[in-house]
């Protein structure tokens, strides 16, 4: 949701502007817009609903003067429809002051009636622009960018990310932050802000962290953060370990084609550096002390979307391997329900973005509840790691697409290492089984290779399924939650009506769904599992192939029970039952996609969707 970019420096800035909202497109959004000051210190701001398109195109025909300081965004609506006047930036102090910002201001409605009373009048619908003349207003009163954000922040309630430009400061761009993203670029005589670092990591890959409630006054050669009340504060600086390439298409198709064809090296990298003499040594985890990891007596994962789905695979592996119960709970209903938790709790959070407002809310709500937490998270600087006792970094690299693909197999792999960890650390696996697990593990991104390769037949099915109004996925045991993804992955991208089932749900109701040529695709357990549930499922898709369905069967080469009841069956590479979900869901990956794509669908960018959901 809303990209955000800031900038101050000798380049000129709509270039770098327009460059980072490229970048940030990938979040999601309806309209752009963005402000510079010239060099005669006037502020010139140009805004559009639709693509950056709409928006490069007027700045092509129209030029805008240029200059070295500048704010750019792209809005995704929330109060006020994707229009011209609702799109950011929004003005304050009779047009010398621009303001863009991310998030929802919950106590707009009363600030905005005492800004009629003292005579303002109102261009747009939106929250924003209350902050705009609010700013404004403290400006005239201050005369100091810096001082005049910090009176209003402190009356605003919500989530907010504020930046600000005044025609009056050109080389100063001020920036804040309440529970919505921004981050700190570092250059050399130039600085930038950003929603994430995608906005300046064609500048820069040094990058500075930005606590919550604090705000930053960035200029060409310094950077200050204060707190809400004025205070100077300390931040950390990191290396960002991507670069501006790793966020390019290449030559894909699209994003989440190439992101898709990157799994294998998302498990790899993911593993690397926390496997030590074949055991699991994740060092991250030291925030949280073997000490701890020995006593924990219960998980609890909190997660969005398909991060939830990943938490939902852990599950079954955390508990057969280090005996600990595991709940998986949607990150948004988990506070609402006063969640019974205790100092021996870890709750685990899992983001890509690590900025997801309702995985956020719920972690804080487990500190504050006094229960320890971890984050697994995808992105450096992200909220969420910073507000967590310790985090295990996936090493994805950036996820552009809106479906997550890299980041989801990614986020299974740290969950099976960190289960591994506790199995060690608890005593319930010895080094023997430690040992056969992590070399399983380490041979899956091989065998992910050979499932990618099965994609042309999955494109072929996918063609031919263009027309299809609704499509079921059965899955058991690790496979259930795999049946989730893929039918999540068919309505975000495909729209199309799709739901997934625990396969032995099958006869308590969604049997009645089965028609004559309803698709069924079934993730069947492998045959060499001890626990017969092989054999169940197989018993499943015979009995909806009794009933018309017509079947596609995700199954293990070399399992011929499968070949007479299945109409159509992908083959993956042996594994063990607890690392099949890596190996399944990438034809579902590619399904969903395909299918999109048939159906001329923008598969990166679906509709209604954001990558980055920053409100509740
Ligand atoms: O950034 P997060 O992992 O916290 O995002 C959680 C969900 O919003 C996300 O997984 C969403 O479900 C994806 N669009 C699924 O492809």
């Amino acid at each position: 949701m809303c990209g955000i970019v800031g900038y101050v420096g000798n380049r000129g800035s709509l270039d770098v502007l327009v460059g980072g909202l490229k970048r940030l497109e990938y979040r999601g959004y309806d309209s752009a817009g963005v402000a510079v000051i010239d060099p005669e210190g006037r502020l010139g701001t140009r805004k559009h609903a639709g693509k950056l398109g709409v928006l490069t195109d007027d700045l092509g025909a129209t030029p805008l003067a240029d200059g070295h300081t500048g704010i750019g965004h792209t809005r995704w609506a929330t109060h006020g429809g994707p229009t011209d006047e609702n799109a950011h930036p929004h003005l304050g102090d009779d047009g010398r002051l621009a303001l863009i910002h991310n998030g929802i201001i919950e106590n707009f409605g009363e600030l905005k009636d005492e800004l009629a009373a003292a005579g303002h009048t109102f261009s747009s619908e939106t929250d924003s622009e209350v902050a705009a003349l609010l700013v404004g207003d403290a400006y005239r009163a201050t005369g100091d960018l810096t001082q005049a954000m910090l009176q209003v922040v402190n009356r605003l309630e919500g989530a907010f990310t504020l930046l600000a430009v005044h025609a009056e400061q050109p080389g100063v761009v001020v920036g804040a932050r309440r529970n919505s993203p921004l981050v700190i670029g570092l250059g050399e005589g130039e600085n930038f802000l950003g929603s994430d670092v995608a906005a300046f990591v064609a500048y820069t890959r040094r990058a500075m962290e930005i606590g919550q409630d604090q705000l930053v006054t960035i200029r060409p050669d310094s950077v200050e953060i204060v707190d809400f009340g004025g205070a100077p504060v300390d931040a950390s600086t990191f290396e960002v370990d991507w670069d501006a390439s790793a966020a390019e298409k290449g030559g894909w198709s699209s994003f989440m084609a190439k992101e898709i064809s990157e799994e294998p090296e998302a498990v790899a990298k993911t593993i690397i550096g926390r496997v030590d003499d074949g055991l699991v040594r994740i060092p991250e985890l030291d925030g949280l002390d073997e000490g701890f990891l020995s006593t924990i007596d219960r998980v609890v994962v909190i997660a969005c979307g398909t991060a939830a789905y990943a938490g939902m695979v852990g599950k079954y592996a955390i508990e057969q391997w280090a005996r600990v119960p595991v709940d998986v709970e949607l990150a948004h209903e988990f506070r609402y329900r006063e969640p019974v938790l205790g100092p021996n709790t870890l709750v685990v959070s899992i983001s890509q973005s690590g900025e997801t407002m309702d995985t956020l809310m719920a972690v804080k709500y487990a500190r504050k509840e006094g229960a320890k937490t971890l984050s697994i998270c995808n992105t450096q600087g992200a909220t969420i790691p910073r507000e967590s006792d310790a985090v295990v970094y996936t090493h994805a690299g950036p996820e552009v697409a809106v479906a997550s693909t890299k980041a989801f197999v990614a986020q299974i792999t740290a969950m099976y290492l960190f289960g591994i960890q506790l199995g060690q650390v608890r005593g319930t696996l010895d080094d023997a089984r430690a040992r056969e697990l992590v070399r399983e593990l380490q041979a899956v991104p091989d065998k992910l290779a050979t499932v990618l390769a099965t994609g042309d037949r999955i494109r072929e099915l996918a063609r031919w399924m263009a027309d299809t109004q609704s499509v079921l996925f059965l899955g058991r045991h690790v496979g259930y939650p795999v049946a989730l993804e893929g039918a999540l992955k068919l309505k975000e991208l495909a729209y199309i009506h799709a739901e997934g089932f625990a396969a032995g749900e099958l006869k308590h109701g969604p049997i009645a769904l089965i028609e004559p040529g309803q698709v069924v695709f079934v993730i069947v357990p492998s045959p060499r599992d001890t626990n017969s549930l092989h054999a169940k499922v197989v018993s499943n898709i015979q009995e909806i192939r009794a009933r018309g369905a017509r079947v596609i069967a995700i199954a293990e080469a070399g399992d011929a029970a499968v070949l007479p009841h299945a109409d159509e069956v992908i083959r993956i590479p042996l594994a063990s039952p607890f690392f099949e979900p890596l190996l399944a869901v990438v034809p579902l990956h590619i399904f969903g996609m395909e299918l999109a794509a048939a159906k001329g669908l923008d598969v990166d960018q679906p509709r209604n969707l954001a990558k980055s959901v920053t409100v509740e």
